[in-house]
């Protein structure tokens, strides 16, 4: 028998490539940090069987109608808004992504973004080093209070729960939309499911954890951005295109919004200029599953939906 073939597009945590060479399987990954790029992946796309892409990889149709073999695409990821899933599945080829695994360092991170465009932390950092801290000051770095506020949670599955569950800690009242109400959570954070609007009129600090769909995308457009509290500071660790950023932008500027925590991009990687300006506005490099745990969990989690559909027909974390 032929051993199955298998690409890794990048780098990641050697566990599953150790993981799929244990099983006979030829693994091909890149020896550095750099992405096999696009015309390779059209290369190999022919004779692969399994791939584990990263979410900045298109899995796309063109792509896609190349492949002769392809059983299953592991996506080194939770979101899959890279993947053409409806054409996948029309092909027979299984997706999965990456779960629960990294809900809790997601998490960590966008309530780390809220509590640091509150109290300022990136900015008073910068001003330390630049050797302005002459003293205490009554007036200095004033920021926002957390205990007590609103937070809306834009999206509750996975992720937005945890961050509730977080914000409940700090005291903070917790509303939410999303397509269904969820008990568990009410109870869990004391949250309130509440419609859009009434959301972003109510809220002191808004948290984005909804997946990048048709739907989503600039959820948080010029128009809805208008509904928004004034004053209010604005969250996003889902996917960038949820938020027109040139609307964002123009909020910002004229102090609509106090400030914003992003750590994804409409354009990523690209960052829109106006943003690098701003003391406002904390930017992160997309990195709230980095940790060494959590992105060594899904390499081997990657790495064994693979083995599962190979072995079985059947994956572990399935979405299509
Ligand atoms: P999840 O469990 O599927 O949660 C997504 C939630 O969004 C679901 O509760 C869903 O509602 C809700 N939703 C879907 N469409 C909506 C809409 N039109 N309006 C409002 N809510 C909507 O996924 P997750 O594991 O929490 O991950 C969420 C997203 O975070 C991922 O898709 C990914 O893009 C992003 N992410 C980013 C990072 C990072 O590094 N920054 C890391 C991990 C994940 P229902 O439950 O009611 O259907
Ligand atoms: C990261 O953004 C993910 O979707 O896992
Ligand atoms: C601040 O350092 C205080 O003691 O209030």
């Amino acid at each position: 028998m032929v051993a199955y073939r298998i690409l890794i597009t990048n780098k990641i945590p050697d566990i599953a490539a150790k993981l799929l060479r244990d099983k006979g399987y030829n693994v091909l990954i890149p020896e550095d940090e750099r992405s096999v790029g696009r015309e390779q992946l059209e290369r190999e796309i022919t004779q692969i069987d399994g791939l584990i892409p990263l979410l900045s990889d298109p899995i796309d149709r063109p792509l896609l109608e190349k492949a002769k073999r392809l059983k299953v695409i592991a996506n080194y990821a939770v979101g899959y808004n890279n993947i053409d899933i409806e054409y996948a599945r029309q092909k027979g080829i299984i997706v999965t992504n990456t779960p629960d695994i990294l809900t809790n360092a997601t998490a960590d991170l966008a309530f780390a973004l809220l509590l640091s465009t509150a109290k300022r932390i990136v900015e008073a950092d910068r001003f330390v080093r630049e050797g302005k801290f002459t003293g205490w000051g009554p007036l200095l770095m004033l920021g926002a209070d957390v205990t007590g506020k609103t937070l809306g949670i834009i999206g509750a599955g996975r992720i937005g729960q945890a961050v509730g569950r977080r914000a409940a800690g700090f005291e903070m009242n917790v509303l939410y939309t999303s397509r269904s109400p969820k008990a568990d959570f009410e109870e869990a954070a004391k949250a309130k499911y509440v419609d859009l609007n009434t959301l972003l009129a109510k809220s002191d600090f808004i948290s984005i954890h909804c997946p990048l769909t048709a739907e989503t995308r600039h959820l948080i457009n010029r128009q809805n951005i208008s509904k928004i509290k004034r004053g209010a500071y604005l969250i996003n660790t889902a996917r960038g295109p949820v938020i027109e950023e040139t609307a964002l932008i123009e909020a910002l500027k004229n102090g609509h919004l106090a400030g914003a925590g992003l750590d994804v991009y409409e354009f990523e990687p690209r960052i829109t200029a106006d943003l690098l300006t701003m003391d406002n506005v904390i930017l992160l490099p997309h990195i709230g599953s980095a940790t060494y745990d959590t992105r060594s969990k899904m390499a081997e989690l990657a790495a064994k939906n693979i083995i599962s559909v190979l072995e079985t027909g059947k994956a572990l974390t399935p979405v299509n």
